[in-house]
């Protein structure tokens, strides 16, 4: 969990690789949807391109429809999912029928302005949904992912104005989330993740590694 901005994408790109963990991203869910041309996917677009979060009854269907479709028995890495604390209920209530309890929060964040100038420096590859930064993270080639060869886009919702509506939004609706797992018992592990992105990988490998989620995995090479 994090404000837009912070990273949640990256970094669970790393662990996820890093673990074998199943990468889940709300996020790219839904945009994929999007771009499918679909009812569904126009809907999506008068939320997403406002920096709305899209209605607890319509995401939640999609994202618990993809939880159950992947391969979890290695873990499984949510990313943008839970927003509200309806979808974590749901969320709680789903991942009990199928025996998954949620292991622990991983929760970054970074001040305003660093959140800011990476949203907006922010271009992605709309084939493999790599992700780069003009300045911290760029491409070898001017605008043309480094993977496929696709030209990089920016995407709608990437606008100064945008992004603080959807900050706002984060303090709004998803804050009370973080409370609502505290309370439930679940572990939460804070990264500071005003840094570098492999320093932020390192924090929250070692973030993990403290709360002994590594041995009970059997995951002790990490
Ligand atoms: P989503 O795509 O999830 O957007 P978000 O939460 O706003 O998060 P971002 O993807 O913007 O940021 P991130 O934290 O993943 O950062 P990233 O790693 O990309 O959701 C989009 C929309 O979909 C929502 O607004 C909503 O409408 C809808 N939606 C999604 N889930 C929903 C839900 N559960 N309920 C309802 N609606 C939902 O990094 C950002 C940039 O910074 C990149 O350029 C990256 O290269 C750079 N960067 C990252 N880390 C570092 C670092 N440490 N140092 C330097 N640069 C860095």
């Amino acid at each position: 969990m994090g404000p837009p901005g912070a990273g949640k994408g990256s970094v669970s790109e790393r662990l996820a690789d890093k673990f074998g963990m199943a990468h889940l991203s709300s996020g790219d869910i839904l945009r994929a949807e999007r771009s499918s041309g679909s009812e569904l996917g126009e809907t999506l677009k008068k939320y997403m391109d406002a920096g709305e979060l899209v209605p607890d009854e319509i995401v939640i269907k999609i994202i618990i429809k993809s939880i159950s479709s992947l391969d979890s028995s290695k873990g499984l890495l949510l990313d943008g999912f839970p927003r509200t604390v309806i979808q974590a209920k749901q969320l709680d209530d789903a991942l009990a029928k199928a025996g998954l309890p949620i292991q622990a929060v991983l929760l970054l964040d970074a001040p305003e302005e660093v959140l800011l100038k990476r949203i907006t420096g922010r271009r992605i590859c709309p084939k493999c949904g790599r992700v780069y930064h003009i300045e911290t993270m760029p491409p070898a080639k001017d605008n043309i992912c480094d993977t496929c060869g696709t030209k990089l886009i920016h995407r709608d919702d990437d606008t100064e104005q945008v992004v603080r509506e959807r900050i706002n939004l984060y303090h709004k609706e998803t804050e009370p989330v973080i409370e609502y797992y505290r309370k439930s018992g679940v572990k939460i592990i804070e990264v500071d993740a005003d840094a570098t992105i492999d320093e932020v990988v390192e924090r929250a490998i070692e973030g993990i590694r403290q709360a002994n989620l590594l041995e009970k995995e059997g995951r002790t090479s990490a």
